[in-house]
């Protein structure tokens, strides 16, 4: 089969957060099962752009809106990730460092959208299967079945991952000019509650639909952000299929960032050097438990929690815990976080800002992970935690509570809990304490058993193309 994802993030040419990471690793995976997955994105100015050789394959222009725009395709030469990956330039929309976080973004992706419609309608053959992913490619499903430039397009099925329900991609209909002429009965399957919202009418107008964790499918039927009728109205057509991690780019043998590699065999010495490695850079004492935060500080993680229920944890648990937190968001919290490092200097440091490099050594080098999340569609923190011998502490909810057994279940590894609230996180905390010191021998046992368990894409690639051939 021929399958194009397409998609604002795709690891390692731009990533934001999960959402590059699966569209990094699916459709090298679907390849390796024998089809042909391609990715098609928008061309930001990343490094990954700088240090590759391209091929142009293609060049058109369009409208959006009255205005009209040029725009080319490249091809990366080499296939070095496994998958052909194909980058949409539009001259001053695009080409921009950040992905997201611009006042034009509806704008930006749209223009996007309708490039790749253009483009793919020139092809010679159809595709036999289009995945968008999450509301920057939301609009494509309707574009295909309704717009006239692009009906050629129409018989073509289409998959929608929504990976983030929260962020919907809201437009206000005095921007309903920017989508090409299109039959205007149908203007509903754009509309939710008097917006054009592309995440809705992705959910209307694709054939299949489905989220990254069948929990996070039955919460989306009453906590969608507002859309909780239409999963209910479109639940036939909607299914959860759980994320994999790219086992290639997480392997704490072979990853390059890690201080040592290391293995189930060599786990505690290997843990130990990174952890070392950690406690060096930010001042944090070895001997006591790491407890670590990884993720963007927004209040869906529940990061706004984070700063008292770390100094609660310290406070109740007597110093006998460490603290590191990376991330960066919300700059109320980023500052609070910072307060508590000055109060509590030698038990809690943070690293405000993106680092791919300390993410993947506080993965190895970590006791713990912390997860508070108030909305998890999947996560993949906890799944690279597990593989790197990291405990675990997670809110019950999404895909966390499909992928972390509680330590109280005899096939438990990690550490669940109910409420996002500072004392949830304390008591918490407390427990793995407990684990730690008390019960070592007890959690070498878990931390292997965690190593060992097989998270990767193989399975859920194949679920996918379960689902394609569904639609044939
Ligand atoms: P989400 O996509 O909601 O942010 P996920 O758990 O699916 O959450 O994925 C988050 C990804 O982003 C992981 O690969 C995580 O390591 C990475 N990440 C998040 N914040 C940072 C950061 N500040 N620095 C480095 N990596 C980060
Ligand atoms: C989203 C979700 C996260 C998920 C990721 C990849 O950003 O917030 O839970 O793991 O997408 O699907």
């Amino acid at each position: 089969m021929e399958i194009i994802h397409i998609s604002a993030e795709c690891y390692p040419v731009a990533k934001a957060g999960g959402l590059g990471d699966v569209v990094g690793a699916l459709p090298k995976y679907q390849n390796k099962l024998g089809h042909v997955a391609k990715v098609v994105m928008p061309m930001y100015r990343t490094k990954f752009l700088y240090n590759n050789a391209w091929e142009l394959v293609h060049e058109g222009s369009q409208y959006i809106g009255t205005k009209w725009f040029h725009y080319s395709v490249i091809k990366e030469k080499t296939n070095k990730l496994g998958f052909d990956l194909y980058l949409v330039d539009i001259n001053g929309l695009l080409d921009r460092e950040k992905i997201y976080g611009y006042d034009d973004d509806s704008e930006r992706f749209t223009a996007f959208q309708i490039a790749v419609c253009d483009w793919l309608s020139k092809w010679q053959h159809l595709p036999d299967i289009i995945h968008v992913h999450d509301h920057h490619a939301g609009l494509i499903p309707f574009m295909i079945k309704f717009c006239y430039a692009f009906r050629h397009l129409s018989q073509i099925p289409t998959v929608l991952t929504i990976h983030n329900g929260q962020y919907q991609g809201w437009m206000d209909w005095n921007k309903a000019h920017y989508i090409p002429a299109y039959d205007s009965w149908k203007w509903g399957m754009l509309d939710w509650k008097k917006n054009i919202n592309p995440l809705a009418s992705a959910v209307r107008c694709a054939w299949k639909v489905n989220t990254v964790s069948q929990s996070y499918m039955d919460e989306l039927r009453y906590a969608a952000n507002g859309l909780e009728d239409l999963f209910e109205y479109e639940k036939g057509k909607c299914s959860g299929i759980l994320n994999g991690i790219d086992n290639e780019v997480w392997d704490p043998e072979t990853d390059e960032y890690l201080a040592k590699h290391f293995s189930v065999e060599t786990l505690e010495k290997g843990k130990r050097k990174n952890k070392k490695e950690i406690c060096k850079q930010f001042d944090l004492d070895v001997e006591k438990p790491l407890f670590t935060f990884i993720g963007r500080l927004v209040g869906e993680k529940a990061a706004d929690i984070l700063p008292e229920a770390i100094s609660s944890s310290v406070y109740q648990h007597q110093g006998n815990c460490n603290f590191l937190i990376l991330g960066s968001g919300d700059p109320v919290v980023e500052g609070q976080l910072e307060s508590v490092k000055q109060q509590l200097n030698g038990y809690v440091s943070t690293y405000i800002g993106y680092s791919e490099s300390l993410s993947h050594l506080m993965y190895a080098g970590a006791d713990f992970l912390l997860m508070p999340s108030r909305v998890e569609p999947c996560g993949l923190n906890q799944m690279y935690a597990l593989r790197y011998g990291t405990a675990p502490i997670v809110r019950s909810t999404g895909g966390l509570k499909d992928t972390v057994i509680d330590i109280g279940d005899p096939q438990g590894f990690g550490i669940r809990f109910n409420e996002a609230s500072v004392w949830d996180v304390t008591y918490s905390v407390g427990r793995a304490i407990d684990l730690y010191y008390n019960r070592k021998e007890q959690f070498q046992q878990i931390r292997e058993f965690m190593m060992k368990i097989d998270h990767s894409w193989e399975s859920s690639a194949e679920e996918y193309i379960k689902l394609y051939q569904s639609l044939k």
